[in-house]
């Protein structure tokens, strides 16, 4: 079995991925602006992050920007048949540090009609509104995407970045099939999302799932790590995996060594005092 598989699956939809997805934005250069360094490389770990079993892939129009998507379709175009790509349309990239939130109805469409042409795909199996944007109505931006989806460009959608009252406002729009918010050990302050979820019975998938790598410094879980024999992030990612079924972790990394460990960690049971010891 791939290791990625370990962790089960997880429905999204009429469609079903293995519940340990991985997460496209590192792909791009450093900031996530701009090419990477080594291109080929990136590729390569994108195959490989296919190889391992992870058939879910979170990227979005904003990362690179445009770099993520172009280089999921240079590695793995034509697409594997179990292979979910979900990207995100909403935030724009006017400068290296700037995400703005955007979700205008035109620039929503032109958005998503670029990641189809960027990905290469006739629809888009998952397509998530990446954060409300404070000066369009939600139910603008929402009834938007909705629209593309009876037109046939989208399959599914998700929500990214919501309070449980814009995820229940987005569910009277649309079928929505998976929330993305932040989420980790050090980072809990969505657990009542994730109940939402949970009640929905639909997927929650934590954005920075290492704390973008904070998690993994602190003392608890190094604790854990050395009596499982495993490494923090391992601890980490296990940790989610066993807090809620609904939950489809999204790690990201540039690096094929923290690619490989972070896959291996769906493999990796924590025994009820490990989880106790997480607090
Ligand atoms: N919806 C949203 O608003 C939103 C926001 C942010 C992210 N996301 C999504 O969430 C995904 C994951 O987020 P993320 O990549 O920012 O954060 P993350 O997965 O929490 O952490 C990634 C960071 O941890 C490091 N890392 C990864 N594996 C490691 C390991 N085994 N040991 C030590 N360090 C390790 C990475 O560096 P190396 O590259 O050196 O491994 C990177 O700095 C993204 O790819 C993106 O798809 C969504």
């Amino acid at each position: 079995m791939k290791p990625a598989a370990a962790a089960g699956a997880i429905k999204l939809g009429d469609l079903s991925v293995n519940r340990m997805g991985f997460g496209a934005m590192r792909v791009a250069g450093p900031d996530i602006w701009g090419e990477p360094k080594d291109r080929a490389a990136m590729k390569k770990l994108l195959a490989r992050a296919y190889g391992l079993g992870h058939n879910f892939f979170d990227t979005a129009d904003s990362y690179g920007p445009d770099v993520s998507e172009i280089l999921i379709a240079e590695a793995l175009h034509p697409y594997p048949q179990d292979l979910v790509i979900a990207t995100k349309g909403g935030l724009v990239r006017p400068s290296r540090h700037r995400w703005d939130e955007c979700g205008r109805p035109d620039h929503l469409r032109r958005a998503v009609d670029g990641s189809l042409k960027r990905l290469k795909l006739e629809r888009i199996d998952l397509y998530q509104f990446h954060a409300p944007d404070p000066r369009v109505p939600y139910a603008e931006s929402m009834g938007t995407l909705a629209e593309l989806q009876r037109a046939g460009k989208i399959r599914h959608l998700g929500v990214s970045n919501v309070t449980v009252r814009e995820f229940e406002q987005a569910r009277r729009i649309a079928t929505i099939v998976s929330v993305q918010n932040e989420y980790n050990l050090e980072n809990r302050k969505d657990d009542g999302v994730l109940a939402a979820c949970e009640k929905a019975g639909i997927a929650f998938i934590p954005w920075f799932p290492l704390g973008a790598g904070r998690a993994l410094r602190s003392a608890r879980v190094k604790r854990v790590a050395a009596r499982l024999g495993a490494t923090p992030a391992q601890v980490a990612i296990a940790w989610l995996l066993a807090r809620s079924p609904a939950m489809l972790p999204i790690p990201g990394t540039g690096f094929l060594a923290h690619l490989e460990e972070n896959a291996a960690a769906a493999t990796l049971r924590l025994a009820p005092e490990d989880f106790a010891a997480l607090g």
